[in-house]
């Protein structure tokens, strides 16, 4: 378990700058203005501050930018950050401030002593974001693998900073660690323990195994995982805030997917470790709202399973039929998370009759094709509840981007032998994946469909995250829900 940094408030202390070690970081504002915290910081190293801030390299820095001036004479810090930023800053800017400071960390402590901070709490979040290290798997030696672990965050302004708590930070750790972890480590039993482990924080969770699942007639679901050791499962998480019918958020825990007897070529095989992503994200999202106490009734379900070709593995041509009743020819064994979700997002509403749908997936890599890595592809047959998850995507700071759906695409799922076939085709693969999934919405259901294949992990990283899982979509279904779901409202 990879734990976010230890980030304390505090009063703005000036007396206590000349000797604070490891990195102090001042702001620097839009005029190139040095707050009382800065002109401190200047006055003990002989001006060398207000020099740099009057100096064009300073003029040229863009807001959320630092430069470091290393080894200051005067202090007993290592280095002095300066961060280039308007105090009353909106929250993205501010925590992209804060990534830039945990980036030149380097595994050591920082105090952040500014006079006022508008976003503190967001400042917090950008550093524990971008402090995250997958390093579960390695050895301890710092020579060898870096630094073990961020240093301690100090943030202090004239009066001490409220920083939030820390529940973000937190859940999108929780998203991080299960899309890096590998498939040997994160079986479909290693992650339903981990979920397990959510009663802690408030959460009701329940695993249903094979037999119960076969009981409820999951057949596309089992169908998925019948070539694997490892037995399929679905975890229900609840959190039970608020008044009426839940939120169902669902998700796509495929803990590897090799494709099945429809084989994936080996090249780039490795990465379908992170193809439980929307699972992973349901969890961190149950756990954001169970952190703040949300006044909210959501449900989460998912499903975990593993894609393996075997001797008892399906195939294609297999006709199955689903929980709700219809069949399935399965074309392609590789298009197996439409059929994990068709069965969970089936049971979450016969089960729980709720208010709205929203179902997240590493689906398609048709939606790296269309969107790449910077947007996640949404679909929804809810204009209102789109609209609103892309706004609260984009005040997120989240990528994401709507793709239409339609009948004629809907045409292109028939099958000769079945009531629908499980792959449409060459072309408009993501939409096609998802009037699958639609097919498994009932009637007046307002639903999202989230393909997360592009964003759930990332080859380089970004202004928060480090090569790897990104934890998108904590942030943004958080806000959804504080905008939309609180005290029972109907979707
Ligand atoms: N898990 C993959 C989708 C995927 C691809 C996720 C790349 C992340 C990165 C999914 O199960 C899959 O294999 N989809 C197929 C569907 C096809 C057989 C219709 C695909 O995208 O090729
Ligand atoms: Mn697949
Ligand atoms: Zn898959």
């Amino acid at each position: 378990m990879t734990t976010p940094p230890r980030i304390d408030a505090a009063a703005l202390d000036l007396d206590a700058l000349e000797g604070v070690e490891g990195r102090v970081a001042v702001l620097l504002g839009p005029d190139g203005s040095l707050d009382a915290a800065g002109r401190r910081v200047s006055e003990l190293t002989g001006g060398a501050l207000e020099r740099f801030a009057t100096h064009e390299s300073a003029e040229r820095m863009k807001p959320g930018e630092i430069r470091e001036l290393a080894f200051p004479s005067g202090m007993a810090a290592r280095a002095v950050l300066v961060l280039r930023l308007d105090p009353d800053s909106d929250a993205e800017t501010v925590r992209k401030g804060g990534a830039a400071l945990a980036k030149a960390m380097e595994g050591e402590d920082l105090l952040v002593a500014a006079e006022a901070l508008a976003e503190a709490e967001a400042l917090a979040l950008g550093i524990a974001l971008r402090a995250y290290d997958y390093r579960e798997l390695k050895g301890e030696d710092p020579e060898e693998d870096g630094p073990v672990g961020p240093g301690a965050v100090t943030i202090m302004a004239s009066e001490a900073p409220d920083l939030g708590g820390g529940g973000h930070a937190a859940a999108i750790y929780l998203v991080r660690d299960l899309v890096n972890a590998p498939a040997n480590v994160l079986t479909t039993t290693a992650f339903a323990d981990r979920l397990e482990g959510l009663r802690a924080e408030g959460l009701e969770v329940e695993v249903l195994d094979e037999d119960r699942l076969q009981a409820l007639g999951m057949r596309l679901l089992l169908g998925v995982g019948q070539g694997s050791e490892s037995p399929t499962k679905v975890v229900v998480m609840r959190w039970s805030g608020g008044e009426g019918p839940p939120l169902a958020l669902c998700g796509k825990g495929v803990v590897f997917d090799t494709g099945g007897i429809s084989l994936k070529p080996g090249a780039g095989m490795e990465d379908m470790t992170m193809d439980m992503g929307g699972a992973a994200t349901v969890a961190g999202v149950m756990l954001a709202l169970a952190r703040r106490k949300a006044a909210a009734n959501v449900v989460g379900l998912v499903g975990l399973v593993e894609n393996m070709p075997d001797g008892r593995a399906q195939r294609p041509g297999d006709v199955v039929r689903s929980m709700k009743g219809d069949t399935v020819e399965i074309i392609n064994t590789d298009a197996e998370g439409r059929l994990v979700l068709a069965d969970v997002m089936w049971h979450a509403q016969e089960a729980y009759e709720p208010s709205a749908v929203i179902d997240l997936a590493t689906l398609t890599g048709a939606i790296i094709v269309a969107l790449g890595q910077e947007n996640a592809g949404v679909f929804s047959n809810d204009d209102a509840l789109a609209d609103a998850f892309l706004a609260a995507a984009e005040a997120a700071g989240e990528g994401a981007w709507r793709l239409p759906l339609g009948p004629a695409y809907d045409k292109l799922l028939k099958s000769r032998v079945a009531d629908m076939k499980n792959v449409g085709g060459r072309e408009a693969g993501s939409i096609t994946a998802a009037q699958f999934l639609q097919r498994f919405v009932k009637e007046d259901m307002p639903w999202i469909h989230l393909d997360i294949a592009g964003v759930a992990s990332r080859k380089s990283g970004t202004d928060l995250s480090a090569p790897g899982a990104t934890g998108w979509g904590v942030l943004a279904l958080d806000r959804l829900v504080r905008d939309r779901f609180e005290r029972g409202e109907a979707g």
